[in-house]
């Protein structure tokens, strides 16, 4: 068997397009659409994901504005940048890129960010509704990820839904959003890492798995449920390639997969370009 693709790319550019209506609307109507990004320090991955969600504002229309600043920055020097993408009118989505250099206070920088403009969906205010089953912007790549399996229509409600990895960014979020009584999700949901006994076989109990450990090879096919949906949201690079948590072999076994590229990145970045003319639509 073998199985079928989790297509995050052709996926991503029919919501593209979607957005991009959106903000050519917009923009006929004297208004334009804005993100602010901002880089601490000189990670090459963080720099070439922040790289790409430029690329993709400039192909939208959406205006962007980067910030670059060295790892020597202090907690002081990034708040600034914050409190200025804050009272810029042209701005209407802010992204920190994650992780903040060690020593950094994440949650104080993420905390400062106007809640409107919050398009990560990891200001406590957001989150906060995220808990309580309120509208509000999601997080980029759990709002991806639930995305794609509906658009492949993966079994999910009433399902058994194992998460790898309990992040701020993927895991955790991803938990609250997959247990809700929404479409597409409404699953029972186990959060694991491999500090868990029994990990191998809570995964084995899945029928989607959902990896976000940045850990490569992690998720094997005797890990696996035959014909579970698996999908690699852990991302790590070795010598400039992009490695999945998802070993080869999987692929054998599962229903549907992610590929290795082109599955949740795309995905997490359309769903950044949809928060970001969201917020902008919401300014009169
Ligand atoms: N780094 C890895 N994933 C993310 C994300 O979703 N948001 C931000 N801000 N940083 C990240």
């Amino acid at each position: 068997m073998s199985a079928e693709l989790l297509d995050g790319a052709k996926l991503a550019g029919r919501m593209n397009m979607e957005s991009g209506d959106r903000v050519a609307r917009l923009l006929s109507s004297g208004r334009a659409a804005g993100l602010g990004t901002i880089l601490v320090g000189d990670d090459p991955s963080s720099a070439r994901y922040v790289a790409m969600k430029h690329t993709d504002c400039e192909s939208l229309g959406i205006s962007s504005f980067h910030e670059h600043l060295s790892s020597s920055a202090t907690q002081s020097d990034v708040e600034a940048i914050v409190d200025r993408m804050n009272a810029d009118p042209n701005i209407h989505g802010i992204l920190v890129q994650l992780p903040l250099p060690e020593g950094m206070n994440q949650e104080e920088v993420l905390q400062r960010i106007n809640p409107n403009k919050d398009v990560d969906g990891l200001h406590p205010l957001n989150l906060g509704k995220l808990v309580m089953g309120e509208p509000g912007p999601l997080p980029c790549t759990p709002a991806g990820i639930v995305e794609l399996l509906l658009a492949h229509r993966v079994p999910v409600e009433g399902q058994h839904v194992v998460i790898i990895g309990r992040g701020l960014t993927v895991g955790r979020p991803l938990a609250l959003l997959m247990a809700l009584p929404r479409r597409g999700c409404n699953a029972a949901v186990s959060v694991v890492h491999r500090g868990v006994e029994n990990f191998s076989q809570i995964v084995r109990s899945g029928d989607v798995v959902i990896s976000a450990a940045g850990s490569p090879g992690l998720v094997t096919a005797a890990m696996i449920k035959p014909g579970a949906a698996v999908v690699g949201a852990g991302t790590s690079f070795s010598e400039g390639r992009l490695l999945s948590d998802i070993a080869d072999d999987v692929e054998n076994l599962a229903g549907w997969i992610t590929p290795r590229i082109g599955g949740v990145g795309p995905m997490t970045r359309a769903m950044l370009v949809r928060n970001t003319v969201l917020a902008a639509e919401k300014v009169r």
